[in-house]
């Protein structure tokens, strides 16, 4: 197939990880990538719905597509993602104009979905929805970067957190054995990549639903071991972790390998222990907290993010003040802060006691004022220290170089390293999101 293709992706790493896939894909068809969708032939709009806002953002570029179509009706739209997955026929019903669409646990049968697009106009849209065992893990990717790469290393959520759609959309969990992972590691490491993050909803259960669960089950403390021994392998970073099944193993897997990045990614989302009942996450505040304890005497540095949601059905002032304690006591490094959005088919849209849309954005401005607080204040702390950075590349006004510490921080530093290079920096200034240094 001869022509240009424009990718837009939203939502989580996962989801931008399997855009690269879907880039592979397409460029192994001999497409060839467009930077802006008027100048391609293909469009694919690789999508999520885990709350309104993302459904809303993605109507205005789909109303684009539309127009080209229009004006060029040999164009070929495609959605891919979660949105149609869970939307199926209704998506279809709304977006008229899509050619193809298919969803997460489909993405292999992407170049399918584009023969069955291409079809004589008139044809009705192909979508591809069905549940099935195949790790997208295991497909190639097209990397941003040489340097960097994400591994999934496991598909899917069994969880069932009350206000979240991820489950019903990326379907159960579902590992990668280990071995597998480790070959593709070190392929990638043979490629010229410094850096992976492990991908996984949940990677502190990964392999429980290997070798039949129990004892002979690998763990993710167990890989994380394996891919540190890996040759050449400079940094690991994973996430997301999940309270309810961060071990000691995994704290003590941060603390001593050399190559695990000091940054922790451990959604709360609240800190009432009756909210957190509600929301079915299976830990209290106290849990939460002592886990918070156990990185922080363990790990030197660490980095401790979260995910806090505002105004989940029936949350009181009390409630909500008792987010506000958990978050002062935690004292995050950085914070993405929601606002609840019901989401149709889970349990919690349907819960009587909702809170009015006005009082959950207040709520969700005083979370907000406080993590940027706490995030200055950690940043600040890096001011006058050393610390190790990733070159990633320009800063965003072209005239500095931009990378990353091991705790994830974005540094605009001055000196001419390579992109790819690992290099040392005195940190002289912080804001809440970045730190700016100079190469020493
Ligand atoms: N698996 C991760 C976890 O356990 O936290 C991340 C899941 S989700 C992709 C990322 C974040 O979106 C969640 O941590 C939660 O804070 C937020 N989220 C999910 N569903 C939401 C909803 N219905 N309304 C508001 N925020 C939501
Ligand atoms: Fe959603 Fe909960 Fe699964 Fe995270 S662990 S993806 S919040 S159901
Ligand atoms: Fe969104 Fe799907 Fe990720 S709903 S957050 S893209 S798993």
């Amino acid at each position: 197939m001869q022509g240009r293709y424009y990718i837009r992706s939203f939502g989580c790493q996962m989801n931008e990880h399997d855009a690269e896939r879907i880039r592979a894909l397409l460029e192994a068809r001999g497409l060839e990538r467009a930077d802006e969708p008027h100048d391609a032939d293909v469009l694919v709009y690789n999508t999520c719905t885990v709350r309104k806002s993302a459904d809303d953002r993605l109507a205005g570029h789909l109303g684009t597509a539309a127009r080209l179509k229009r004006e060029d009706p040999s164009r070929v739209v495609l959605v891919t993602g979660c949105l149609p997955q869970a939307e199926q026929a209704e998506f279809f019903a709304r977006f008229p104009f899509v050619d193809g669409a298919l969803g997460p646990q489909n993405l292999h049968r992407l170049p399918d979905l584009l023969e069955a697009a291409v079809e004589p106009a008139g044809a009705s849209p192909a979508g591809f929805f069905e549940d099935g065992p195949h790790l997208s893990g295991r497909l190639a990717a097209r990397r941003e970067r040489p340097f960097q790469a994400w591994v999934q290393v496991m598909s899917g959520c069994t969880n069932f957190c009350s206000y979240c759609i991820v489950p019903y959309v990326r379907g159960p969990e579902r590992s990668r054995s280990v071995d597998e992972i480790v070959a593709e590691v070190q392929g990638l490491v043979a490629d010229g990549v410094r850096e992976v993050t492990l991908l996984g909803q949940n990677v502190n259960a990964y392999g429980r639903d290997l070798h039949g669960g129990g004892e002979a089950a690998p763990s993710f403390a167990g890989l994380l071991r394996e891919l540190d021994a890996v040759e050449g392998l400079e940094r690991i970073r994973f996430m997301t972790s999940h309270p309810k099944d961060l071990g000691d193993d995994l704290v003590a897997a941060v603390a001593e390998l050399p190559s695990v990045c000091e940054h922790v990614h451990l959604p709360a989302q609240a800190g009432s222990d009756r909210v957190l009942r509600r929301m079915r996450r299976g830990y209290t505040s106290v849990e939460y907290l002592d886990r918070v304890r156990a990185l922080r005497a363990a790990v030197p540095d660490v980095s401790l993010t979260t995910d806090l949601i505002a105004g989940f059905p029936g949350e009181t002032e009390q409630d909500f003040e008792q987010t506000l304690e958990l978050v002062r006591e935690a004292a995050f490094d950085a914070a993405f802060t929601f606002v609840f959005s019901p989401r149709q088919g889970t349990a919690a849209a349907d819960l009587p006691d909702q809170v009015p849309p006005e009082v959950r954005r207040k709520r969700v401005e005083r979370l907000i004022d406080l993590t940027q607080r706490q995030a200055l204040a950690s940043r600040q702390a890096w001011v006058g220290r050393r610390t190790e950075v990733l070159v990633e590349g320009a800063s965003r006004d072209g005239r500095l170089r931009r990378g990353r510490t091991r705790q994830n921080v974005t540094v605009n530093l001055s000196g001419a390293a390579e992109p790819g290079a690992i290099v040392t920096v005195e940190v002289t200034a912080a804001t809440s999101t970045t730190l700016r240094g100079v190469t020493v």
